[in-house]
């Protein structure tokens, strides 16, 4: 049987002494993309870092493909193939847009090949590849962030809000270019989000995140989603 690409079993992690995650346990499976949603303060980030090595876990495990990580180092779980946007991830400004994407492969000879598809999905950077990346739109810099994580080939990729503040052109964009790589490639991905529309059309299955548990999922394509979704974003 294969491995999920993400299993997190019971895991519970906070700063000091506050507990901020309360026994949570999720399950996303190869290929599969998972949207997590929930309004702020709910604990989405601080998952993600805990996932991602920046956070002690209290209790529960975490195995990404298979493996324990539950205790890694993020420079360990760096080195695992996995894609991470950090919600407040900043692109290296005063490196050009192909150094920016360059520092995602090991092997940076092979940029022009791997550059072809992304080139294809954001069209604009075949322009721009020396142009200084802090001198690109909010919009851009987003798009570029993204564009690190497929340009990376990654199993797995983690985006955190990764379509704030953006407009709807982008925000489309970036979903054709999830789609785009799920379908090439069948990559995981958690996405976290509060664009409800953007999340439940990259994704299969919605999880609601609310003070640090999980209280709703479902079926992101299922009749009448968005409406529940709705709700515990609003009320
Ligand atoms: N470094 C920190 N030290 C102490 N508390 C923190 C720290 N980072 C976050 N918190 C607290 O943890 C809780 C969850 O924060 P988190 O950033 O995970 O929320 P979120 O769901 O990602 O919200 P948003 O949608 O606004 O990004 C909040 O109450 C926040 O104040
Ligand atoms: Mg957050």
């Amino acid at each position: 049987m294969q491995q999920d690409a993400l299993k997190v079993e019971g895991i519970s992690c906070g700063y000091g002494r506050a507990m901020i995650l309360n026994s949570l346990s999720l399950e996303i499976k190869q290929s599969q993309c998972v949207a997590m949603l929930g309004k702020n303060g709910m604990g989405k980030s601080t998952l993600l870092k805990a996932l991602c090595g920046f956070l002690p876990k209290k209790q529960g495990e975490v195995y990404i493909e298979g493996k324990r990580v539950t205790h890694y180092k993020p420079h360990r779980i760096a080195r695992l193939n996995l894609a991470y946007a950090a919600q407040e991830q900043a692109i290296f400004t005063e490196l050009t847009v192909k150094e920016n994407l360059s520092l995602a492969l090991a092997h940076p000879d092979t940029f022009d090949q791997v550059f072809i598809p992304v080139g294809h999905l954001f069209p604009v950077f075949k322009e721009r590849l020396s142009q200084k990346a802090g001198t690109l739109s909010g919009g851009e810099q987003k798009m570029l962030l993204v564009a690190r994580c497929l340009i990376q080939r990654p199993d797995i990729i983690f985006l955190d809000e990764i379509t704030e503040g953006l407009q709807p052109s982008v925000i489309d964009r970036i979903a054709e270019a999830l789609d785009w790589e799920r379908r090439s490639h069948g990559t995981a991905m958690f996405i976290i989000e509060q664009n409800i529309g953007f999340a439940l059309r990259v994704s299969d299955r919605y999880l609601i995140l609310k003070q640090g548990r999980i209280v709703d999922s479902g079926d992101s394509k299922a009749e009448g989603a968005a409406k529940k979704v709705y709700g515990y974003l609003t009320v």
